[in-house]
């Protein structure tokens, strides 16, 4: 069936957190290298009303269609950056509102906005902006949803495994918006197509990677995407990307693994 807003705006809702027990981790906790990349996600899901706040300056804000979704999508996305930040709780961190606070006033506003928001403020954009825009949604949704994937099998601990399936799971519903929107959008406009395929090209770099320190972006994509089945999924994304109209061969994720693998980790 086909993803129409309507369906998405049926589905959207808060994370369901019934049966989750946090106090789980205290029995048995995570990993050091999993709970680094918890904090990663915990800081990237609650950024997403910075990035919303830039989007909104774009043409994106003209479609009632595309702000009905940013609207259930930033709420969902809030919510996942909650649910990380019980975890991180519970192994005695600061996390949710004073982490979140400490990490705003510590980053320059420059750094905090996005490439994309950057070319949707353009006036050459027009609504050729928005393919580009549901395109790199779809990028980024793909790999957020292949993080958490990724994650859940390094980590192998149960209460994890099941609150990241469940936040999967809402990751997936973006996925189907940004993605049919994208190639509905692409395929009818060449001009769309070449913006999006300079703006992926050029611009596109990880999730997190505008607002999280570079090591950290190189720590997380070794962790999760090095080695013979991180490579796997990479290399699917990029089939997925090479699926939207224009968009073949940019070899996105293949690229950035090789590029930030090699960032050294930091002490
Ligand atoms: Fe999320
Ligand atoms: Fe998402």
């Amino acid at each position: 069936m086909k993803t129409t807003i309507d369906s998405y705006k049926s589905r959207a809702g808060r994370l369901d957190l019934e049966g989750i027990d946090f106090d789980d981790f205290q029995d048995q906790p995570l990993s050091p290298d999993a709970l680094r990349s918890l904090r990663y996600m915990h800081d990237v899901e609650h950024h997403t009303v910075c990035y919303l706040r830039d989007l909104l300056l774009t043409p994106a804000h003209q479609d009632p269609a595309i702000t009905s979704f940013l609207s259930c999508w930033v709420f969902e996305e809030m919510w996942h950056g909650e649910a990380i930040a019980a975890v991180l709780a519970a192994h005695g961190e600061v996390a949710g509102a004073p982490r979140i606070e400490a990490l705003r006033r510590g980053r320059r506003r420059q750094e905090a906005i996005s490439a994309l928001s950057t070319i949707g403020s353009a006036a050459f954009a027009g609504r050729a902006f928005i393919a580009l825009h549901m395109a790199w949604g779809a990028v980024n949704e793909w790999t957020t949803q292949a993080g958490y994937s990724r994650l859940s099998e390094r980590a192998d601990h149960p209460t994890l495994r099941e609150l990241l399936k469940r936040i999967m799971k809402q990751e997936g519903g973006h996925i189907d918006f940004y993605a049919s929107e994208a190639s509905r959008r692409l395929a009818t406009s060449p001009r769309a197509q070449r913006l999006t395929r300079f703006a992926l090209r050029h611009l596109w770099r990880p999730v997190g990677s505008g607002v999280m320190p570079k090591e950290e972006v190189g720590f997380l994509v070794r962790y999760l995407f090095d080695g013979e089945d991180g490579t796997a999924v990479a290399s699917r994304i990029d089939r997925r990307v090479d699926r939207l109209p224009g968009q073949s061969e940019l070899h996105l994720l293949g690229t950035a693994v090789s590029k930030l693998s090699r960032v050294r980790r930091s002490a």
